[in-house]
């Protein structure tokens, strides 16, 4: 006997990519429902060799289902999270909405499986930001090793994490650069995304720092160690798929950059590609499609007594957002559920 899987969200490139890691992994399904907005109703969506059409969401009844993937940003999340989870159908949330409340687990399987226990609390077990995600994967082996004190991380973001209208805006203003007459305004980003970076991703805090770099405070502190200390500048970039991020690490202890590199290389989730030649190292496009986070250019910091530095790379819609929310929904499955 298998699960009853509904996927929320499933026209947005993050419950597209659910739906392919669900039949890439061969989870255990039963049934499965592809939900969106009254706009979707009828689109059509692949789940591995089937097409599913896609419901709205807004008529669903969750009562007899149990896992419902929800990727819908928090608005309409705040809406629709509540119903299902009321009617027993466990919710994973990729929505910032659930990430902060004490009652509700925020989890990288990697990093901290034995939090999903406490999903029976709310029914709801939270998926954290994407820049957070790959990152907190390469701290936890080190932290366990070395003990980390404080990190030093500056992003480089994928349009895809604004969602697909971002898509569009770079593909249509790239383009539009090479056609008189068809320019494109900036709309979705702040300023000119097409060969540009800009410093800003999501709203302005008090302090000057954006909700973006905010996240990946509070987050790491939840999901590794609140002793954790975290400063982060978070850039969107012109590329596609692949969020990537230069890390800096003091730990509590030295750690060889030969052993930081073992460690990184036994870890769950991670595959190092770190020669010291000519592209000896992974960039985003490289790492669209897969499941791992990449790790290169591990070195020692000389600059303070028990330092790193590595570069970060992974799949934001997979290890980010599609890929980690199935790994929960198999720690579930495994831990707590289990059927199938
Ligand atoms: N992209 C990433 O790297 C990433 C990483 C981590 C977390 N997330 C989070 O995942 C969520 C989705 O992101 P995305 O990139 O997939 O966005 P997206 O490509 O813009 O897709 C949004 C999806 O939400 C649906 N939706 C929006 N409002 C709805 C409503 N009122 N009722 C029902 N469905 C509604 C859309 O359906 P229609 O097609 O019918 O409009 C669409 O399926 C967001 O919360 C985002 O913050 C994204």
């Amino acid at each position: 006997m298998g699960y009853r899987i509904a996927v929320v969200g499933a026209t947005g490139n993050v419950g597209r990519e659910m739906l392919n890691i669900l039949a890439e992994r061969e989870f255990p399904v039963d049934e499965i429902v592809a939900l969106a907005s009254r706009r979707s109703l009828g689109t059509e969506v692949s789940f591995g060799d089937k097409t599913l059409t896609t419901k709205d969401l807004d008529a669903f009844d969750f009562t007899g289902w149990d896992m419902a993937l929800f990727a819908i940003g928090s608005d309409a999340t705040k809406k629709y999270a509540p119903i299902a989870a009321k009617a027993g159908c466990v919710v994973i949330d990729n929505s910032s909405l659930y990430r902060y409340e004490p009652d509700i687990p925020l989890i990288v399987p990697e990093c901290n499986p034995d939090a999903v226990e406490g999903y029976s609390k709310r029914n709801i077990i939270a998926n954290p930001n994407c820049s957070t995600a790959q990152m907190v994967v390469a701290l936890k082996p080190l932290h366990d090793r070395a003990k980390i004190k404080r990190v030093v991380v500056s992003t480089y973001q994928s349009v895809s994490g604004g969602g697909k209208d971002a898509m569009d805006e770079l593909w249509l203003q790239t383009k539009g650069m090479y056609v008189p007459g068809q320019e494109v305004e900036a709309n979705k980003f702040t300023k000119q995304i097409a060969f540009n970076v800009i410093p800003h991703i999501d709203k302005f805090m008090e302090d000057g720092s954006t909700k973006e770099e905010w996240k990946m405070v509070v987050e790491t502190k939840k999901i590794v160690d609140p002793s954790i200390k975290v400063t982060a500048t978070c850039v969107r970039v012109p590329v596609f798929v692949g969020h990537s991020e230069s890390i800096n690490i003091e730990f509590e202890e030295f750690l060889d950059e030969d052993e930081a590199r073992d460690i990184l290389r036994e870890a769950p989730g991670i595959l190092v590609v770190d020669k010291r030649e000519d592209g000896g190292y992974t960039t985003p496009v490289e790492c669209v499609g897969d499941f791992a986070t990449f790790i290169s250019r591990i070195r020692q910091d000389s600059t303070i007594e028990n330092g790193l530095n590595l570069w970060c790379v992974s799949d934001n819609l997979r290890k980010g957002a599609a890929l980690n929310a199935v790994q929960i929904a198999e720690l579930l499955g495994r831990r707590c559920l289990k059927k199938g």
